[in-house]
């Protein structure tokens, strides 16, 4: 009876094992973390060609910049981010983009915006007293 649970176990915890790596592999975009670069401390959007696009966005309290990012449809955008001061969140609700900004280090995540409109940046991280007005938007039309 104890090697009937124990393989039945093992059987749940394999498949538990399994369906994660292939969420993982399949459905999500895991922000990476880029080693600090001191050449990137000012933001900046860098068009790589004409549906390519590098956003270098800073975070600090209590604003991000670029607090505007204009994009065509269509386009596929690198997101760098980095902090000047504390910890702060970058969360696009709509593309499912949650990412943190840490003074020192670079996250990156690649969004494809493919639908026309205005997406809300938001800080979602607690902050400070203007943690609530922090926000940025993407254009994309
Ligand atoms: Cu920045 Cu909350």
């Amino acid at each position: 009876f104890e090697k009937r649970i124990i393989l039945i176990t093992g059987a749940i915890l394999s498949l538990f094992i399994f369906s994660m790596l292939y969420g993982r592999s399949k459905y999500n975009d895991l922000p990476e973390c880029l080693p600090f670069d001191k050449t990137y401390t000012e933001a900046k959007v860098t068009k790589l060609d004409e549906n390519t696009y590098q956003v270098f966005a800073v975070a600090q309290m209590w604003q991000f910049q670029p607090s505007q990012i204009y994009i065509p449809v269509g386009s596929e955008v690198d997101f760098f981010l980095t902090s000047k001061d504390v910890v702060h969140g970058f969360n696009i609700a709509e593309k499912n983009i949650n990412m943190m900004a840490v003074y020192g280090n670079i996250n990156k995540q690649t969004v494809k915006f493919d639908k026309p409109g205005v997406y809300k940046i938001t800080c979602h991280e607690y902050c400070g007293v203007g943690h609530q007005n922090m926000q940025a938007e993407v254009i994309v039309n």
